[in-house]
C-alpha cells in the first residue's frame, strides 16, 4: 500500500504544529515542515521571515516555493518514495493562503508554480485548523514577532477567508481549532485513523 502525505493547515497559532507533531509520531510518520526544513530551507526561512529584507508577493511567494521545491526534492518525495508517510506542518496550501488570499498574489500563477515544486506528491489529506482571529491573536500575544505575525488582522482574516474558501473547493478535513488541545486532538485522531499508514 501505498503511505500517505496528511498536511496540517491553518493560520498562526492555530494549533496545528502541535497536531501535525502529534499525529507524526504516533503514526510513526515523519513530520516535516515548511519553510526551513532542509540547510537551505534556513537559510529562505530567516529571509522571509526576518522581516527586514523588503519583498513584494510575489518574491515572498517564490521565495516559499523555492523551499518548498528543495523540500520535496530532499525529503518529502525521499521519504514517500521510501514507503514512509509523511505529515506536513504547511504544505501547498499555505501558499495559497497566504500569498494568494493574503498579499494578493494571482492564485492560477501560485497553482502552477505548486505544482511545478511538488510534482507528483500531492496531499492524501487536507487537515485546516481553523480558529478565529480573536482566539490566533489572543494565543499570539506575547509571542515575538515575524514578518507575518507582524501584520494587521485585515491581512489574516483574508488568509482565514482564503483557508475557509480552498477547505470547501478542496473537499478538505475542517476542524474548530478554538476547540481546545484534548478536542482537536480526538477529532483529528478519528479524521487519520483509518488512513494506510
Ligand atoms: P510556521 O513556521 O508554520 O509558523 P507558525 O508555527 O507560527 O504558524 O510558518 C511561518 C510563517 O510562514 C507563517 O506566518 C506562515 C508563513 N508561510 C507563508 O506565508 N507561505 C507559505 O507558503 C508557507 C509555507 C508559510
Amino acid at each position: 500500500m501505498s503511505p500517505v502525505l496528511v498536511a496540517f493547515e491553518g493560520v498562526d497559532a492555530s494549533g496545528k504544529s502541535t497536531q501535525a507533531r502529534r499525529i507524526a509520531e504516533r503514526h510513526q510518520a515523519l513530520f516535516a515542515f515548511e519553510p526551513g526544513d532542509t540547510e537551505f530551507g534556513v537559510e529562505l526561512r530567516r529571509w522571509v521571515l526576518d522581516g527586514e529584507t523588503v519583498m513584494n508577493g510575489p518574491t515572498e511567494a517564490l521565495v516559499m516555493l523555492a523551499d518548498r521545491a528543495h523540500h520535496v526534492a530532499q525529503v518529502v518525495g525521499p521519504a514517500l518514495r521510501a514507503g514512509r508517510s509523511v505529515v506536513a506542518d504547511r504544505y501547498v496550501a499555505s501558499t495559497l493562503a497566504y500569498q494568494g488570499y493574503g498579499r494578493g498574489v494571482d492564485l492560477a500563477a501560485l497553482r502552477a508554480a505548486n505544482d511545478l515544486a511538488v510534482g507528483p506528491y500531492r496531499p492524501t489529506l487536507t487537515i485546516l485548523l481553523d480558529v478565529d482571529l480573536g482566539v490566533a491573536n489572543e494565543r499570539r500575544s506575547g509571542q515575538s514577532r515575524d514578518r507575518f505575525e507582524g501584520e494587521d488582522s485585515a491581512f489574516f482574516a483574508r488568509v482565514r477567508e482564503g483557508y475557509l474558501a480552498l477547505a470547501a473547493e478542496g473537499g478538505w478535513a475542517l476542524i474548530d481549532g478554538s476547540a481546545g488541545e484534548a478536542q482537536v486532538a480526538r477529532e483529528v485522531d478519528e479524521l487519520v485513523a483509518d488512513l494506510a499508514w
